[in-house]
Order: structure tokens, then C-alpha cells, then sequence
């Protein structure tokens, strides 16, 4: 997956191009290249490494003229990182210039069949041959460059968001999509490209996303019209008026995105119960849900699918649906869900969860549950994101934009979303007394302040966060509504300081990591005092006599594991269920501390991307 921005208007494109390029780099940072056109040459410069190092390239060697560019930002699928391999490509006439997110399957195929016509290739890239396919079409059948690029694209298998222009052409811009997404900016005489709207929000809230196999001419002085791939039906494009502003996606004096997003938390909890949640009249209201309660009170099952940090949210919601609902309840990854064949039918909900909306595994999980006739309900935050549309109805969290790579306030969002919607069905089931059912909604009102009052810790964990990080191995232990949270918290420290960590349930302990522990093995244990306390401070006992050096997340006034552990860190008392909105936050600061200290890249981990729009 990687980030695509392209702009053509009034302006130069410079600076509006690497702007972009530098918000959408949760996408892809392992290369990055521009192409400007001034209406005689074309400027283009790439390299390995990051936006930065474009900046300074491009500085250096190429003229930063032009009202029409387009920038990437790569992760790479098809060649290593380097110069070569990173985009812009051009044709091998030099008039097509072309960036590409997505894998396109047979271009081994195609380039075959192009070299045996002659055409060369610099890179290793799917894209460089996928330019000279356009190329070629163009010639051959004598057409103009979208007509060109829609008969190319029919001859494509695979997944791309494209934009191409023509050196003959200095007024247009190309662009296609089919499973990466695509949104254009329309602005006064102007108009913005990108794989979202975080490069354009200051310019203009206006935009369309491309469906997919949807394709456009991008024409100063023209309407957007969009035209489908396949069949050549012309659409009218459905403008949205976007709510994002751009205080929300720069760092608002954090240091990094990830620490930024997770002081958001409070607030990004508040706004996703906002005017769903009454407590006062006893209600929840959930306008995605409202016609759809009858698929969910009528399952025979609700399957979850997710990847990464969505995926433990959906086994938090395992607990909290099954335990609240009575309904039953599987947890999927999706990748995997997508290709074991599994049972599904027309009595089954899915809920798949997605905080980007455009990871490839969980939209292919989707397609596949709706050919089976299941009812499939969204959990994402991207709004108009891939998976959002997909969904027969769904329920945004309101996080807002995160772009630090390691999730944070998508993960408590996610859960709070899910904990309304199976308040909402329980009180349909009448599972709950009236008065319980406020007194839940009270105690879920009372989170965002709780939240609050679990950052006050932040001194404290960087005490312990310097103790630790030198540390090679760490377990994470938790049980119930808190082994979930033990998993999110070992992929916290392993995605963004490199230091193997395993989150295990904390009895299954006793089967396999106790082996691990000495007094080198740092365990962080969650125990706090609703559900299995008794038992988890059994484990607490059986590491310490072992000599592991125990880290514990305890309730506000905790006394029994304060005698036992080396570092005890408070949050504020809730429901057990409601636990691991509190639990998460001292994890994640854990993971976000240690990794500073490490001199670790917080916001973009190696080898990692925001979304991950590839299998
Ligand atoms: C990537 C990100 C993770 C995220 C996962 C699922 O691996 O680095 O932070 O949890 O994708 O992404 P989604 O957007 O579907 O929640």
C-alpha cells in the first residue's frame, strides 16, 4: 500500500504535492518521488527513503516549476526500496507519467508481451509495466490517454488507485480505482488527488471518492464526470461536503502522532457516544442499527472480522456481546476467514471491524460473507472508506483522522461503539432491567473522565518505561475482558520498539511461558479488582517466585498486589466490562515511552504501514 497525491489547478503543485505526501506517509514510507509539469518538461525526482529525503533531493536537482504533479509514497510489494523502483514511471516514449497504489497480478504476463514488442523496463515494478501497457494501447488504437487507460485497465488483474497524465495533455489527469482508494478534491478551478483527504482538506471540503472500477478525467475548466471501467456507463459523482478540519491531522504540540492520539482519547470516546448514548432517558440510538435490529436479535451467531488492533477490539466485543446479549459470538482473523472456506449463512451477522476501512484482508472477508447471504455490519473510522461503503449498514467510530502507525484511539472507540450496540440489543432482548440499563449508561458516560484521570500516570510510567527498556522478551498477562487488552499491549511494544513481547491469557500461563520467566523477564499483569482478581493474584505469586519482575495495572486503592508487585500503576475503578478502556491506556503510554528511549521512529515503525490495502 502507499499514498498517491496529484494536483492540478492555479497553484504550484510543489508544495501542495509534498505537503500531502508527508500526511499520508502512514501509508507507505519506504520511497517516495514527484513529477511536476510546467507544459514543456516534466521534472521528476525519486528516491529511496523518506518524504524528507524527496524534499532534499528535489531541491537539489530537479526545477520545482509546474500547476500540474503527482507525488508517491511507496511500501513496497513488487521490487525493493530504491531509486529505480520508486515512483513516478514513465512510458518508455517519456510522454506518460504514472504513480500507482495497488498490485497488479499478471504483469509478468504483460511485460512479456510488451518486450516482444520492442518497449524496455528501467524497474522492477508491476507500474512501469502498467504504463506502458497505457502506451501502448494508445498508439495502437490511436485514442486518447483515458480511453487508453480504460482499455489497459480491462486487461489488468489486480488492485490499483492510478493517476497518469500525457505530456500532450497539460490540462488533464487520469485516474482510476479498483480496491486502493481514491478521492478527488474539487476546488475553484483546481482540483486535488489523493488516497485520502487528509492532502487537500485545506484547500477544499468538497470531494468525491471513486467507486470501485471507477475511473476519471481530471480537466481544468470541466465537470468531474466519472465512468465505469467495464462497461463505459458515465456517472454524475455524489460531492461530499467533508467535516475533517486541519488542526485534527497535524500534532497539536505532541511531540508524535501516536502520543497526540492518545490523549485524544477522552475526547474521542466522548464524541463516539455523542447523541447515541441518553442516558438520562434511558436510551441508546444508533441510526445504522435501527432498521437492521432484527438481523442482529434473529442471528444465529455474530462473526467478527478484523486484522491487527481492530481484531482485538472484536474479541473484547466477544466478551462484552456474549456476556451482555447472549448472543454467540466468533472472533476471526480475517485473512484467515477468507480462505478456510468457512460456514456461513443467512442467519449469521458479520461485524467487521476496520479503523482505516481499506484493509484488503477484511474487505475480502466482507464480499465473501455477503455472497453467502450473511448480514454484514461495518465498524470503521475512515468515513466513505471502502469497507464503510461495502457494508449493507455500520456504525463510524469518531476517532477522527489517526495516523500514527501503532493504533490507539481507534482501538477504545472501536470498543465503546461495540459496547453501545450491544446495549442496544440487550435492552431489545430485555436482558437488562430499566434501571441497570442506566446505570450502565451512566457508568459509560463517566469513561472519557476516568480516561482522563489514567493519563496522570504518564510521570510514573516513564519511570518504569526507562527501568524496562533495555529489556529483550516481555509478558503480558491479563484474563476475561482483559486478555484481549494483554494482546493489544504486547503488540503496542513489538510494533513500535522492536522488543519481543507475547500477551497470554494469565491462567494458560502455567502451560508454556512460565518457562520463560526469570528475574530478566519483565511481566506486565493486569489485575484489577472486577472479575478473577483472586486468580490473577495467584499468578502475580507463582512469577514472583520465579523472580520475574512484575509491572501491574491495579484499581485506584488496590492493597493485596501492591505487596507483591515491583511497579503498581492505577486506574480508576469502572465495570468489568468497561475495564479495558482504562486498562489499555498505561499500556499504551508503556509501548509509546520505551520506544522514545529506544530512539525508535514511534509514528512510522519499519516495516509497517497504516493500511494495509494488500493481501
Ligand atoms: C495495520 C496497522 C494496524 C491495524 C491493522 C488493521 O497492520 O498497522 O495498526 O490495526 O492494519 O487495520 P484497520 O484499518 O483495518 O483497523
Amino acid at each position: 500500500m502507499c499514498g498517491i497525491v496529484g494536483y492540478i489547478g492555479h497553484r504550484d503543485a510543489y508544495p501542495v504535492i509534498i505537503k500531502g505526501l508527508e500526511r499520508l506517509e502512514y501509508r507507505g514510507y519506504d520511497s517516495a518521488g514527484i513529477a511536476l509539469y510546467d507544459g514543456n518538461t516534466v521534472n521528476l525526482c525519486k528516491t529511496k527513503g523518506k518524504v524528507e529525503d524527496l524534499k532534499k533531493k528535489s531541491k537539489l536537482e530537479i526545477s520545482l516549476n509546474g500547476n500540474l504533479g503527482i507525488g508517491h509514497t511507496r511500501w513496497a510489494t513488487h521490487g525493493v526500496p530504491n531509486d529505480i523502483n520508486s515512483h513516478p514511471h514513465y512510458s518508455n516514449s517519456g510522454d506518460l507519467v504514472i504513480i500507482h497504489n495497488g498490485i497488479i497480478e499478471n504483469y509478468e504476463s504483460i511485460k512479456k508481451e510488451l518486450i516482444k514488442r520492442g518497449y524496455t523496463f528501467e524497474s522492477d515494478t508491476d507500474t512501469e509495466v502498467l504504463v506502458n501497457l497505457i502506451e501502448e494501447v494508445k498508439s495502437k488504437e490511436n485514442v486518447m490517454l483515458g480511453q487508453a487507460v480504460q482499455i489497459a485497465l480491462n486487461e489488468v488483474v489486480g488492485a490499483y488507485a492510478i493517476a497518469v497524465f500525457d505530456k500532450n495533455k497539460p490540462d488533464e489527469i487520469v485516474v482510476a480505482k479498483l480496491g486502493s482508494p481514491l478521492a478527488i478534491g474539487i476546488g475553484e478551478n483546481e482540483f486535488f488527488i489523493a488516497s485520502d483527504a487528509s492532502p487537500f482538506i485545506e484547500f477544499t471540503n468538497n470531494a468525491v471518492y471513486l467507486e470501485d472500477e471507477e475511473m476519471a478525467i481530471v480537466r481544468l475548466g470541466k465537470e468531474i464526470k466519472l465512468r465505469k471501467i467495464k462497461n463505459d456507463a458515465v456517472a454524475y459523482p455524489n460531492i461530499l461536503e467533508l467535516q475533517m478540519n486541519i488542526e485534527e491531522i497535524e500534532k497539536g504540540g505532541f511531540d508524535h502522532f501516536m502520543l497526540k492520539e492518545i490523549y485524544e482519547q477522552p475526547r474521542a470516546i466522548l464524541d463516539t457516544y455523542r447523541g447515541r448514548l441518553l442516558a438520562e432517558q434511558g436510551i441508546v440510538k444508533m441510526a445504522g442499527i435501527d432498521q437492521h435490529l432484527d438481523k442482529f436479535l434473529n442471528a444465529n451467531r455474530i462473526i467478527i472480522v478484523a486484522c491487527g488492533t481492530s481484531w482485538h477490539a472484536g474479541l473484547v466485543a466477544e466478551y462484552i456481546f456474549e456476556n451482555l446479549t447472549r448472543i454467540p459470538v466468533e472472533v476471526e482473523y480475517a485473512s484467515e476467514f477468507r480462505y478456510r472456506n468457512p460456514v456461513i449463512n443467512k442467519d449469521d451477522v458479520v461485524i467487521a471491524i476496520s479503523q482505516s476501512g481499506e484493509t484488503a484482508d477484511t474487505l475480502a472477508a466482507i464480499k465473501l460473507a455477503k455472497e453467502n447471504g450473511a448480514f454484514v455490519f461495518g465498524v470503521c473510522n475512515v468515513v466513505g472508506s471502502s469497507i464503510a461503503r461495502e457494508t449493507h449498514a455500520g456504525a463510524y467510530t469518531h476517532a477522527g483522522p489517526e495516523i500514527g502507525v501503532a493504533s490507539t484511539k481507534a482501538f477504545t472507540t472501536q470498543i465503546t461503539v461495540l459496547t453501545l450496540l450491544a446495549l442496544n440489543l440487550a435492552k431489545e432482548k430485555e436482558l437488562f432491567t430499566d434501571v441497570q440499563f442506566r446505570e450502565y449508561l451512566t457508568e459509560l458516560e463517566t469513561i472519557p473522565a476516568k480516561v482522563e484521570k489514567a493519563l496522570e500516570s504518564n510521570s510514573l510510567i516513564e519511570i518504569i518505561s526507562d527501568v524496562y527498556k533495555d529489556s529483550t522478551n516481555c509478558l503480558y498477562l491479563g484474563r476475561g475482558y482483559n486478555f484481549p487488552v494483554a494482546l493489544e499491549g504486547a503488540l503496542k511494544l513489538k510494533e513500535i520498539s522492536y522488543i519481543h513481547a507475547e500477551g497470554y491469557p494469565a491462567a494458560e500461563m502455567k502451560h508454556g511461558p512460565i518457562a520463560l520467566i526469570d528475574e530478566q523477564m519483565p511481566v506486565f499483569v493486569i489485575a484489577t479488582n472486577k472479575g478473577h482478581y483472586e486468580k490473577v493474584v495467584s499468578n502475580i505469586q507463582e512469577i514472583k517466585s520465579r523472580k520475574g519482575k512484575i509491572i501491574a495495572i491495579v484499581t485506584e486503592g488496590d492493597e493485596q498486589v501492591k505487596e507483591l508487585a515491583d511497579h503498581c500503576i492505577e486506574i480508576p475503578e469502572t465495570f468489568e466490562s468497561l475495564t479495558p478502556l482504562l486498562t489499555t491506556i498505561p499500556l499504551q503510554l508503556l509501548s509509546y515511552h520505551i520506544a522514545v528511549m529506544r530512539n525508535c521512529n514511534v509514528d512510522q515503525p519499519r516495516n509497517l504501514a497504516k493500511s494495509v490495502t494488500v493481501e
